[in-house]
């Protein structure tokens, strides 16, 4: 597993840390905030990644998950699925919220988690009902709804498969936001349907401990690289060079 960390291995650097208000794009969207940004090329660069692993395998169902909470997995995967959109523009691209406890990927867009995949998987509406596009870009997502009692039963279910199946047939790339791996099963029941897991690392803060628990937790997923998130510049050379000129 080292050697295909290290393929899709990225270092994201640190984001300003000042959200804006309500109902606006949080300011740590870079792909969106500041597309010129070192931190939105380091995106860019990620996406790219996956498309060079695409070349050697399939990989259409892609997850994100990390060891602990707050690792920064819905930062990534917003600013991942914004950047597959934006270089892509004939692919339809979609984003699942799948954190059916603690979904952030509306608030992180500045849009309201109404109906969600939780209100899908509970059987009240279809995909069409709950997919939504998010402004003027070409990202379609499904935010996460509101929390169901049994969230690892509801992952597990015959109707996540079926959406799942779904999803692969009406769109070209998929990422989906897990919850945390150690806490809870859900990112294990996921991260086995999909092609290919990411695995989010907060620099300076997760142990190497925690994240060999949770590749152990995950069984077996495709786990095909690691994103080290929140790295300080100095940790990443090349970059400061770049932001200095
Ligand atoms: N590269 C970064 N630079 C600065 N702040 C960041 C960065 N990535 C994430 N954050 C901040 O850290 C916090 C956690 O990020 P995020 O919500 O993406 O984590 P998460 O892993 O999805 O958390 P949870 O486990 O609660 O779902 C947020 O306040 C987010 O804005
Ligand atoms: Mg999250």
């Amino acid at each position: 597993m080292d050697q295909t960390m290290e393929r899709a291995g990225n270092f994201l650097p640190r984001v300003d840390d000042n959200p804006t208000g309500g109902n606006a794009v949080d300011r740590r969207v870079v792909t969106l905030t500041a597309p010129a940004s070192a931190a939105a090329e380091q995106y860019r660069s990620l996406y790219y990644r996956l498309e060079r692993m695409r070349d050697l395998r399939p990989m259409k169902v892609v997850a994100l998950t990390s060891a602990m909470p707050g690792e920064g997995k819905t930062v990534t995967s917003v600013n991942l699925a914004l950047a597959a959109a934006r270089a892509n523009p004939e692919r339809r691209i979609l984003l699942v919220d799948a954190d059916l406890r603690r979904g952030g990927v509306a608030a992180t867009l500045g849009m309201r988690n109404k109906t969600g995949l939780a209100e899908l998987l509970a059987g009240d509406c279809e995909v069409r009902d709950v997919v939504r596009r998010f402004n003027s870009t070409r990202l379609a997502l499904i935010p996460a709804g509101v929390t169901p009692e049994d969230t690892a039963q509801v992952l597990a279910s015959g109707r996540m498969k079926q959406f799942l199946k779904a999803v692969r047939e009406g769109f070209d790339e998929v990422y989906i936001d897990l919850p945390p791996t150690l806490p809870f099963a859900d990112a294990a029941i996921l991260g086995h349907q999909a092609d290919g897991v990411l695995m989010v690392i907060r620099a300076n803060v997760t142990s190497g401990k925690a994240v060999h628990q949770a590749v152990e937790s995950l069984g077996g997923a495709p786990i095909v690289g690691c994103v080290l998130n929140g790295a300080e510049v100095h940790s990443a050379p090349y970059l400061k060079n770049y932001e200095k000129k």
